[in-house]
């Protein structure tokens, strides 16, 4: 009998939101939890270890773990990290995704390295931003199956995406099919060439909508916007991104080969080497299978490339940080 098992790595707000989702998920018959601060895990694994008493509850062993929880583990989560919080002194700053580099870049090695010496077998999932950068770090400093390392990516930017169009057309986000490639965050890419609702594509959707949409930059901008509308009311944002990093984890353990747009190493898709961002992959048992980048209008080319400049520069700073 094969047990399926799941290890989160990293207990603040997103960590714990995704293990709520994983436990409510009756996917996992065991999931394990590890945190840096003392007493987190212990904590939120009991807290969720009680709620199994509550009827109706699939009964997942939930306990605080160790790196040794990763050698049976299917697949591991990372949301290890900080998050910046809103400066009530400076309510419109908004703060550079580099900033999170040395902490993200220092995270990732600390799991990979904690991983590799134990086990090549699971599937690791990045939450951790700078995603593209931390992706990266994790893929390229360390000996681990390139198909078994990937990021939640534009996975969050494609839902945002998803409903902010929803919200224009006054229809159920989920009929939309159409995603965000390139780095998770500032310039990420709408692909509207291909978006489409039931095969009607975005010059039908204006005409069928009466009323002009919105141009590919607005939209770009308004997915961006989207996420400090959250972040400055809020503090943080948890709840698209536990999801997203649910949703393929139960595409890996279920080996369904769903296609969704996450954050691997790319060999050279769009002429960009070198580098971690988000195309459609096609994904299971073994992470991803194959990336499936679709082709793309020269707007998105050039938009690309400029995504690509960004994640590298944060990337670089995941490099200098780490040295000085
Ligand atoms: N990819 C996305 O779409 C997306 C969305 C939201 C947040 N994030 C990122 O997720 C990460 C977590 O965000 P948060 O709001 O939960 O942050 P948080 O500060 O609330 O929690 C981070 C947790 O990680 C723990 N931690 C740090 N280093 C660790 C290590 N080496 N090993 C184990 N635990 C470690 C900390 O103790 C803390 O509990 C951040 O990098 C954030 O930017 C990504």
């Amino acid at each position: 009998m094969h047990s399926t098992k799941l290890v989160v790595v990293g207990l603040g707000h997103v960590g714990r939101s995704v293990v709520t989702v994983a436990m409510t998920s009756g996917l996992y018959s065991e999931i394990a939890v590890i945190d840096a601060r003392d007493g987190r895990a212990r904590g939120e694994s009991l807290d969720h270890a009680q709620s199994t008493g509550v009827p109706g509850t699939t009964h997942t062993h939930i306990h605080e773990g160790t790196y040794d929880d990763v050698l049976d583990a299917d697949i591991i989560i990372c949301a290890a990290g900080t998050s910046i919080t809103p400066n009530p002194d400076r309510p419109d700053y908004v703060p550079p995704r580099s900033l999170l580099a040395q902490e993200g870049a220092r995270a990732a090695r600390d799991l990979m390295a904690n991983i590799t010496e134990r086990t090549h077998e699971p599937v690791i999932i990045f939450i951790t931003n700078p995603l593209d950068a931390v992706v990266h770090v994790a893929s390229t400093e360390f000996d681990y199956p390139a198909s078994k390392i990937l990021g939640t990516g534009t996975m969050l930017d494609s839902a945002r995406l998803r409903w902010i169009i929803a919200q224009e057309l006054d229809i159920d986000p989920t009929s939309i099919t159409g995603y965000m490639m390139g780095e998770h965050g500032s310039t990420a890419v709408p692909i509207l060439s291909t978006l489409n609702v039931q095969g009607m594509r975005w010059a039908d959707l204006e005409r069928w909508s009466g009323k002009p949409l919105p141009s590919r930059d607005d939209i770009a901008q308004r997915v961006v916007d989207s996420a400090y509308d959250v972040f400055f009311a809020k503090g943080w944002t948890d709840a698209g991104v536990a999801r997203s990093a649910h949703l393929l984890a139960k595409t890996i353990l279920l080996n369904e080969r769903s296609v969704h747009p996450v954050c691997s190493r790319l060999d050279n898709e769009y002429g960009l080497g070198d580098i971690s961002m988000s195309i459609p992959a096609v994904l299971g048992a073994e992470g991803i299978i194959r990336r499936l980048p679709p082709v793309i209008d020269a707007w998105e080319q050039e938009k690309m490339e400029e995504s690509a400049a960004s994640i590298r520069s944060v990337y670089a700073a995941t490099i200098t940080t780490e040295e000085s």
